[in-house]
Parts: C-alpha cells; structure tokens; sequence
C-alpha cells in the first residue's frame, strides 16, 4: 500500500505571527504516526524548521531553482534548500504553471535536481476546467505526468510523490468527488505502473483542490487517493490536525 501523506501548502500566506501560533496550537496535540508536512514560504523554512523538534512534522518548499548556483537574481536553490535540512519540494503547481509561465520541460528539470539533491519532488499535474469540459482531462494530466517524469529514475517508491490538482477544484471550494478523483488517480497509478514497474504501485498520489475536514474521509475511502495537497485548510490548526487525524 502507498503511504498516506497531508501535506499544507501554505502559498504566499502566513506570517511569523500566525505560523508561532499555529504551531502552537500543534504542540498540544499528539500526531504521532502519520507523515504530516507543511509548505512555508521561503523566508520561514528556517525558523518551521527549527519548530518541528516539537511537532512531528516535515517541512519543504513551494519551488526552486532548476539550478544549483549563479547569477540568477531572485531564485532559490535546491541545493541551499537541502543545505537547510529541508525535506521536499512541491513543483509543477498549477499557480507556477498559469501565473509563471512554467513549462513542462523546465518542471522535469526542477524534478531532475531536486531528486539529485535528496529532496522528495511533489509533482503536480491537473486540467483546467476548460480541458475538462473538452474532455480533455486524461490526455492533460497524464501528459504532464509523463513529461514530468521524463528520464527520471526513482530508487524508491518514496522518493516522489504526485499530487492530482484539478485546477477548477483549487481555491473554489468545489472539491473533485470522491469518484472523479479516484478516475483520474486511477489512470494516473496506470501510468506509474507502466513507467516504474517494480514501484507505481506503491508511489503516494495525493488529491488536491478544497480539501477539508469535511471530505477527507471519504476522498481517502478511495484506493488510489493516498492523502491531500491542502491549501486554504492548512493555514488553520484545527482543520490541520482534523485532516492529519484522518489519516492516522
Ligand atoms: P485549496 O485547498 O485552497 O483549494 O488549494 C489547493 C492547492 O492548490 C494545494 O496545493
């Protein structure tokens, strides 16, 4: 069985004030037993870092550079990030994709070097609801999967995991149901299989879009959702610890 994982996705959100005191709130509670991660923004990688001696949680990036160092005003680099004892990097975000420009070849470089540095790649694919509507969802995220991952070689089957994120569920409040993500992650665990045969069973895919309290239990029912890729409901610590209790 693939692991189950909640991993927060804190966007440009959050300040020092308010991650002190959602980690506060973590304190009080016994997570034990599960893999619970959180996204800062860069500037607080450090300091979540040093909080997570208290919390058992794991903290990473939203994105970096595909390059290690140079004269690239403004980036960040993978190679400083493990540096900084962080544990993954979120990559292919639709955000990245739409608002930035990033293409699918630039993704697989991001992916390429994170896997280089040790780090765990959270590749993102999904479609837009545009593509979903030309029923075009299949051929887009399977795509982007299989560009993503392209000469990539993985030695285990936790050393990537993929989150589905359909663009039209992300921010919206309109979740995929559980049925329309388990098609897609079905298809998607399809293609794992055939491009890692020894590992596509058992890589983690994570389901993305208003993910909440409310309806992670029954997304998790499905035998191919293996945890969420939270936004909104990650930055408040009692749906955090709601969401992280259901998969315990
Ligand atoms: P929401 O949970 O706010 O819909 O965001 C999902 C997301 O983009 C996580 O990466």
């Amino acid at each position: 069985m693939a692991k189950s994982y909640i991993v927060g996705n804190w966007k440009m959100n959050q300040n020092r004030h308010e991650l002190n005191e959602f980690f506060g709130e973590l304190e009080k509670e016994a997570l034990e037993g599960g893999n619970f991660w959180i996204a800062p923004q860069f500037i607080h990688i450090q300091s979540c870092i040093e909080k997570t001696n208290k919390v058992p949680l794991k903290i990473g990036a939203q994105n970096c550079s595909n390059n290690d160092s140079g004269a690239f005003t403004g980036e960040v680099s993978p190679k400083s990030l493990k540096d900084l004892e962080t544990s993954f990097v979120i990559l292919g975000h639709s955000e990245r994709r739409s608002i930035f420009a990033e293409s699918d070849e630039l993704i697989n470089s991001k992916v390429q070097k994170v896997l280089e540095h040790k780090l765990t790649p959270i590749l993102c694919i999904g479609e837009t609801l545009e593509q979903r509507e030309a029923n075009q969802t299949m051929d887009v995220v399977l795509g982007q999967l299989s560009s993503g991952l392209k000469g990539i070689e993985l030695d285990s089957e936790d050393s990537i995991i993929v989150a589905y994120e359909p663009v039209w569920a992300i921010g919206t409040g309109k979740t995929a149901s559980p049925e329309q993500a388990e098609e897609v992650h079905s298809h998607i665990r399809q293609k794992l299989k055939e491009l890692y045969p020894e590992l596509g069973e058992q890589i983690s895919i994570l389901y993305g879009g208003s993910v909440k309290p409310s309806n992670i239990k029954d997304l998790l029912e499905k035998p191919n959702i293996n945890g969420g890729l939270v936004g909104g409901a990650s930055l408040k610590a009692q749906d955090f610890i709601a969401l992280c209790k259901a998969t315990i």
